[in-house]
């Protein structure tokens, strides 16, 4: 079936950080492809807003290379519509100039969406949104997207709430998560939702435990001064990995609508068994990557790459998460993310029971559990571990085979990038994919005692070679159950 593309009503859209590193690899070319698609009505524009001092054509220029970059097969006609529609000005908000110019050209365009995009340090979220409220650029149709992080910790992540909520309503505040736009993460509602088979063993009964795993290879890079000071709890785990949770976890919303489902995950976050310190201690590994070796290449190790040879900031944590709810209680949620690991792998792995009694005889074979395993990257798609008998003569032997929906196999399609769908969900006005303010102040309070207790611990992040799975406490946090981390 052809994918269905509608038109969206003009906009104007206002990228602040518009030369920065987000606009560059993600942002620019996911505007393309919808231009490439036919979805941006001619009159849209894109207003792309930083200090520097830079003329019109050259940010165009820079556009230009920065689409080229990321997309093969650039569509001439397309590309030249696309920077048709950018325009570029110079607001320096630390200063608080060149804000009329922005009003300038926002000017008389009142009645269409207007949509503001802050892709800059967290710190300039509150005076970027105070001087949008200062010049009256708030319409009824306006939106604001913010990146994460949203704070530190539970009081900061208030206060900016504070700040962005004196200026905007809740209903006109985009928190993105990027993970939430990501097909596979889509499709993990479908799979629950949409298929009568999946909810009746969705529980504690059938499920023996759930595995959420985000393993990338590649080190700090060039944020090694944001990372530093936040470190792997902050960067993945407040956002993506306890979302991904809250996805698995959640009851079955009444409907798609955004508060239907942005209630049933903030009753999974509330229903987290809080992190005392006994159990930050038992339940938590926290690691650093020293030198090794990753993508073929010898690698330097964090505090090497970051200069900062005391630093004890982690870049790996594994951690156990009960939940604590009829549904789920006695079900261990077992995650890890690190960075510099052994391979780019982001998967969650729900491991059902075994069989309660088998009726096959020993020669047989070994009956595992069946596991189905929602794939996010690389090789997005849906793996359903079954077991079958091995075909042909000679008795009854079973065998362990996958039920395989790899996507880009399935339906040859272009796999698209969370941010298009978000960027354009924000244009619409659509929440559901995208953090509510209750949603992020509970995950923080779940997340606060594990950084005060590991902040009071003496003892420094574990260790592990660059190119690993982690540290081997990572390991043991699961074997210790008579459990293992899924491998393929
Ligand atoms: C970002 C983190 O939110 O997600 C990065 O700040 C991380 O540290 C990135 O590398 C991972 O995203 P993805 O889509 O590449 O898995």
């Amino acid at each position: 079936m052809p994918v269905r593309m509608t038109q969206l009503a003009p906009f104007d859209l206002i990228v602040f950080g518009g030369t920065g590193d987000l606009a560059h690899r993600k942002l620019l070319p996911a505007l393309y492809y919808r231009e490439l698609d036919g979805q941006l009505h001619d009159d849209s524009r894109i207003i792309a807003v930083s200090r520097r001092d830079l003329s019109a054509e050259n940010y165009r220029d820079w556009a230009h290379k920065s689409v080229a970059a990321q997309v093969s097969n650039l569509c001439n006609m397309s590309m030249e519509r696309f920077l048709k529609r950018i325009t570029y000005l110079s607001v320096n908000v630390e200063e608080n100039t060149g804000w009329e110019s922005l009003e300038e050209t926002l000017k008389g365009r009142e009645n269409i969406d207007r949509a503001f995009y802050l892709s800059v340090a967290p710190s300039l979220f509150g005076p970027i949104c105070s001087a949008i409220g200062e010049h009256n650029l708030v319409t009824d149709e306006t939106r604001v997207t913010i990146e994460k992080p949203i704070g530190r910790d539970g009081e900061s992540a208030h206060a900016v709430n504070e700040t962005v909520g004196s200026v905007f309503k809740e209903h006109q505040i985009f928190r993105i998560d990027h993970y939430l736009g990501k097909e596979t993460v889509q499709n993990l509602m479908a799979l629950r939702f949409a298929n009568v088979m999946f909810e009746p063993l969705w529980n504690s009964a059938h499920i023996d435990h759930v595995q959420i795993t985000v393993a990338e290879t590649l080190g700090v890079e060039k944020r090694a001064g944001y990372y530093d000071t936040a470190g792997a709890l902050r960067d993945m785990v407040q956002n993506h990995l306890l979302q991904l949770l809250c996805l698995v976890a959640m009851e079955p919303p009444e409907s798609m609508a955004a508060d239907s489902v942005r209630d049933e995950k903030l009753k999974v976050l509330k229903a987290l068994v809080p992190m005392d310190e006994e159990r930050v201690r038992r339940n938590t590994v926290r690691g650093q990557y020293r030198p090794g070796a990753s993508a073929g290449g010898a690698v330097q190790g964090y505090l090497e790459e970051v200069g900062s040879p005391d630093s004890q900031t982690e870049t790996f944590v594994a951690a156990k998460v009960e939940i604590a709810n009829w549904r789920w209680a006695g079900v261990p949620f077992y995650m890890r993310t690190g960075k510099r690991l052994a391979s780019r792998l982001s998967e969650i792995v729900i491991q059902f029971k075994d069989l309660p009694h088998s009726i096959f005889l020993e020669e047989a074979g070994t009956i595992s559990a069946n596991q189905l395993i929602i794939r996010l990257q690389p090789d997005e798609g849906v793996k359903m571990q079954l077991m079958i008998k091995d075909p042909g003569p000679g008795g009854m032997r079973l065998r362990k085979v996958p039920l395989d929906m790899t996507f880009a196999e399935a339906f040859k399609v272009r796999n698209v990038d969370a941010y298009e769908r978000l960027i354009f969900d924000m244009i619409r006005g659509n929440q559901t994919l995208f953090m509510r303010r209750d949603e992020v102040e509970a995950a923080w309070k779940w997340i606060d005692p594990i950084l005060e207790h590991w902040s009071n611990d003496k003892e420094a992040p574990k260790g592990y070679t660059s190119g690993t799975w982690g540290p081997s406490a990572s390991i043991a946090l699961i074997e210790r159950d008579g459990r293992t981390w899924h491998e393929d």
